[in-house]
């Protein structure tokens, strides 16, 4: 062959196989956002706060997508203080690098600069949400994900005639970063919000906020998909309509078996897909969310708000005075109206949308959750006994290091950023549910430590709630890059023998964020076939705060499909100095290369 046929011939074929590529990597849409993250100011409960928000909305936007899509958001920080993002429940398959938390997977986008998360949508369908990652920044900064099936008309119900987002959310009336703060230093407890809100709003129930009331309009006769997401920091809530029943068909993107209710019980982190038939009189109807309170019935003063939203037919007719408010919201401490909602739970497992339950475990974990106390000099702290509080997993208290995770592992450069030891067992056994553990079992290790899974290994984890400082209550423990089946969970003490029988492998819940009953167990089961840096972590930010995390590293499979894929060309710099705000940052040099 002559030289000219042989190069167009290699260019032929390099065509092809540019083009090969581009479909296998781009199955789905690609969207485009931009995130501005910026001061703004907003009043609730008779006072106004500056705060930080997306595109200058709280909750923030709505992102939507179809199953399978990548979504790049832009996040221009025009804010005081660095912020990460997280997209929650989304797996991002090899691509760690976008996932989010701050010091584990990147360092914060600075102020006046920018960072582009390449988000890739694989199997979730449903609702799932974004919030910041770092701080407690997420109070203000979050906002719903809506995941259409891939051609809008399969779902595993009949399709509604239109959909509708609740995001359901904490409001505190500082600023809540600075007053965290404070309190991590003193080590007292950290600030209770001042109600929960609704899409943003208290609801008429609560001072100054009747006329900025969340309203719904609804036609008579139509079934609507109502996509609820619980933001808010530190709190399960009760969710209920008046006089409507629900029937809840998803949860943080996966189906579930369709259950009739007249009330949810929604774990922060956890989102949920309800149906509701606008099928009662024409009339006005609140939409109410208040805490479940799984601690100790003599601490009462948490936030007891009633947050509202009306539900409002169209068309012609006199609304009463007041709208109704739901009987079948449960109160406050009810949990028995919890269980009976959680144990009805199921995955969906039918033909179309089958489970995946990991049969053959490899690697078997029992990790205790616990509150804890560090000891303070002469008893100078604000926590219990004159300490600081803690909490943490199998005993260790997560310490963040002040460079992130991620690029150590990938580097190769773990000293003095993590070690690798995190235990598969407690260092001790005792009665965990016990009240009045002795003063050993109350003050943890600190440090970073890990947990390194091979790539495939089929793990189990059972976690333990515990009585450790008189403070047990419910744990939503949240794992990132990965979801996975809940085969069981009961009261009081974990016991490997019998337990294990009642495991539910046929039709288990896939989730993301479970939890952990109070003073009892949950086993949860799934493939570690993410390679990547995970966070694994208690869902009350409290909790977060103070400890009670993990990671786990799930390595390389030995193929490039097995692998994390190359780190993005412009992962924000760690140990950026305090950059002062520059108006009108130019930040077109820093536009990330795809
Ligand atoms: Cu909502 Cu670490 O996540
Ligand atoms: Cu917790």
């Amino acid at each position: 062959m002559n030289s000219k046929y042989k190069l167009i011939l290699e260019i032929i074929v390099g065509i092809l196989l540019l083009a090969g590529q581009f479909f296998c990597l781009v199955e789905g849409d690609l969207h485009y956002y931009d995130f501005v993250l910026k001061e703004k100011n907003f009043t609730r409960l008779c006072s106004t706060k500056s705060m930080l928000v997306v595109n200058g909305s709280f909750p923030g936007p709505v992102i939507h997508v179809h199953k399978g899509d990548t979504v790049f958001v832009n996040v221009h920080n025009k804010g005081y203080y660095g912020v990460t993002i997280h997209w929650h429940g989304v797996k991002q398959p090899r691509n760690p690098w976008a996932d989010g938390p701050e010091y584990i997977t990147q360092c914060p986008i600075e102020p006046g600069s920018n960072f582009t998360y390449e988000v890739i949508f694989t199997t979730e369908e449903g609702t799932l949400w974004w919030h910041a990652h770092s701080d407690w920044t997420r109070s203000s900064v979050h906002g719903a994900i809506v995941i259409y099936s891939p051609d809008e008309t399969t779902y595993p119900y009949p399709k509604p005639d239109d959909e509708e987002i609740l995001v359901l959310g904490s409001w505190y009336l500082g600023d809540v970063n600075k007053l965290v703060d404070e309190d991590l230093q003193t080590g007292a407890d950290t600030p209770r919000s001042n109600s929960y809100v609704i899409n943003g709003q208290p609801g008429d129930l609560l001072e100054c906020s009747k006329d900025s009331t969340y309203r719904w309009v609804v036609d008579y006769g139509k079934t609507y998909l109502v996509r609820i997401v619980n933001a808010a920091m530190n709190a399960e809530l009760f969710f209920a309509i008046a006089n409507h029943n629900l029937t809840v068909v998803g949860m943080d993107g996966n189906y579930v078996k369709p259950i009739n209710t007249d009330y949810v019980v929604i774990s922060p982190g956890q989102t949920m897909n309800v149906l509701l038939t606008a099928n009662q009189s024409l009339g006005h109807y609140y939409i109410a969310a208040r805490q479940y309170d799984s601690a100790r019935p003599d601490v009462t003063d948490y936030d007891q708000t009633n947050a509202t939203a009306i539900l409002m037919y169209s068309g012609n007719y006199t609304a009463p005075n007041h709208p109704v408010f739901p009987a079948s919201l449960p109160t406050y401490e009810d949990f028995i109206a919890a269980d009976m909602f959680l144990d009805r739970l199921r995955s969906l497992a039918s033909e179309d949308y089958p489970v995946d339950v990991p049969l053959n475990v490899t690697t078997k974990m029992y990790i205790t959750v616990e509150m804890n106390q560090i000891l303070c000099p002469n008893e100078t702290c604000e926590g219990i006994n004159g300490n600081r509080l803690s909490s943490s997993l199998n005993n260790i208290s997560f310490v963040n290091p002040s460079t992130d995770i991620l690029m150590a592992y990938y580097r190769n450069l773990s000293a003095g950023v993590y070690t690798d030891d995190f235990p598969n067992w407690p260092p001790s056994m005792f009665n965990f549910t016990q009240e009045d553990l002795p003063f050993n079992t109350t003050v943890p290790i600190q440090g970073t430590k890990v947990k390194m899974l091979n790539y495939d290994e089929e793990v189990e984890i059972t976690f333990q709630g515990t009585e450790v400082l008189n403070a047990s209550e419910n744990h939503p423990m949240h794992v990132h890059g990965h979801s996975f089946y809940v085969v069981g969970s009961g009261y009081g003490n974990f016991n490997n023998e019998t337990d294990p029988k009642s495991y539910n492998l046929v039709d288990p819940l896939e989730v993301s964020t479970i939890g952990v009953p109070k003073n009892g167990w949950a086993t949860i089961r799934f493939k570690a076939n993410n390679p990547g840096v995970w966070f694994w972590h208690c869902h009350l930010d409290r909790h977060l705060s103070w400890g009670m995390n993990t990671v786990m590293i799930v390595k390389n499979g030995g193929t490039p499909e097995t692998s994390i894929r190359p780190p993005p060309p412009y992962m924000p710099a760690c140990n950026v100095p305090y950059l002062p705000w520059i108006e009108d940052f130019d930040d077109s040099s820093r536009e990330d290369v795809y």
